[in-house]
């Protein structure tokens, strides 16, 4: 890393009064220059209850756009403004429309990994940890459109016996996963516990001995009664994995299970983006106020 970026990054970011945010899945040399490090909603309410006038969220666009929901008056900065998510993409808010007019009485619920747009046309917003719930804070008698993740919509099924109406998004990195990669991995590390994402496959959640949130992940690994684990996630999640419990062994699961779009940051984008603070994240006033309203009563209920 070199000493000189990360000086020139420290300077404007004192200059800038910012705050530098990122994701679990980066880059190890942008998580270590972050203030904080963690999942995506963790992260915006973080940031928006600090008194930075400016946050850089090293991450895709839907979470900058979620810490601009969470903080109107800051200014946010992506340092890449084409690290989008291909599963918040799978919906777009016109499919959104169509959908509701066929179910007029359903509530949506929508996996915050989705666009301002889409967020602003759900009921309720929800993460990968507090999904069942949220769906069992739906009232019985309603019926549920889950976007636009189906393997966490299904798995959100399993858990809570709630039938819900699926849209078929998925991420494409975690569907790398297989299950003969986690039984590869087994015969290596016979006394491994297996953490998996529930936006994995269900074959792999299946055979998970957790199924967890980025965050819920550090902490499981805290609790289990054994010191080896096999992460089916994206691979930038070994690095704060590590950091976490630097007595314990993490093997991801697959190597394949690299986020193209995560891995756009870097630092010395990261340093362009805090030199000119571009590209900032705008979200129309109507969208986010709506928007917000959805993650708002996710919180309500979580
Ligand atoms: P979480 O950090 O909310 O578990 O999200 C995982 C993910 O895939 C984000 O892109
Ligand atoms: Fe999107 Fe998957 Fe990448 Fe997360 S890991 S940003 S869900 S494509």
């Amino acid at each position: 890393m070199s000493q000189d970026v990360v000086e020139k990054i420290l300077r404007l970011k004192a200059q800038h009064n910012a705050v530098i945010l990122a994701h679990n899945y980066q880059i190890p040399e942008v998580q270590d220059i972050a203030d904080f490090v963690g999942d995506s909603l963790g992260l915006s309410q973080t940031a928006a209850e600090t008194d930075a006038d400016v946050i850089i969220f090293c991450g895709v666009h839907f979470m900058a756009e979620t810490a601009k929901i969470l903080s109107p008056n800051k200014r946010v900065i992506i340092p890449d403004k084409n690290a989008g998510c291909p599963m918040a993409n799978m919906i777009m808010a016109r499919q959104l429309v169509n959908l509701k007019s066929k179910h007029p009485d359903a509530v949506v619920v929508c996996y915050v990994n989705s666009t301002a747009e889409v967020k602003a046309l759900s009921d309720y917003c929800c993460t990968s940890a507090n999904g069942p719930q949220v769906v069992q804070a739906v009232p019985e008698e309603k019926e549920i459109i889950f976007i636009p993740d189906q393997y966490l919509g299904s798995w959100v099924m399993k858990q809570t016996g709630r039938e819900m109406i699926l849209w078929d998004g998925y991420c494409p990195t975690h569907h790398r996963i297989l299950p003969e990669h986690i039984m590869q991995q087994k015969q290596k590390h016979p006394n491994a516990a297996v953490i998996a994402h529930p936006e994995c496959i269900p074959a792999v959640t299946d055979i998970a001995d957790f199924v967890m949130s980025t965050s819920g992940m550090i902490k499981a690994a805290e609790e289990a009664d054994t010191d080896e684990f096999i992460i089916a996630t994206e691979i930038g999640m070994l690095n704060p994995l590590k950091k976490a419990h630097p007595d314990k062994s993490f093997y991801p699961a697959t190597e394949l299970a690299d986020c193209p779009n995560m891995k756009l940051n870097s630092l010395e984008k990261l340093l362009w983006s805090m030199e000119d603070l571009q590209p900032e994240i705008s979200v129309p006033e109507d969208i986010r106020q709506k928007a917000q309203t959805a993650i708002d009563r996710m919180i309500s209920i979580t």
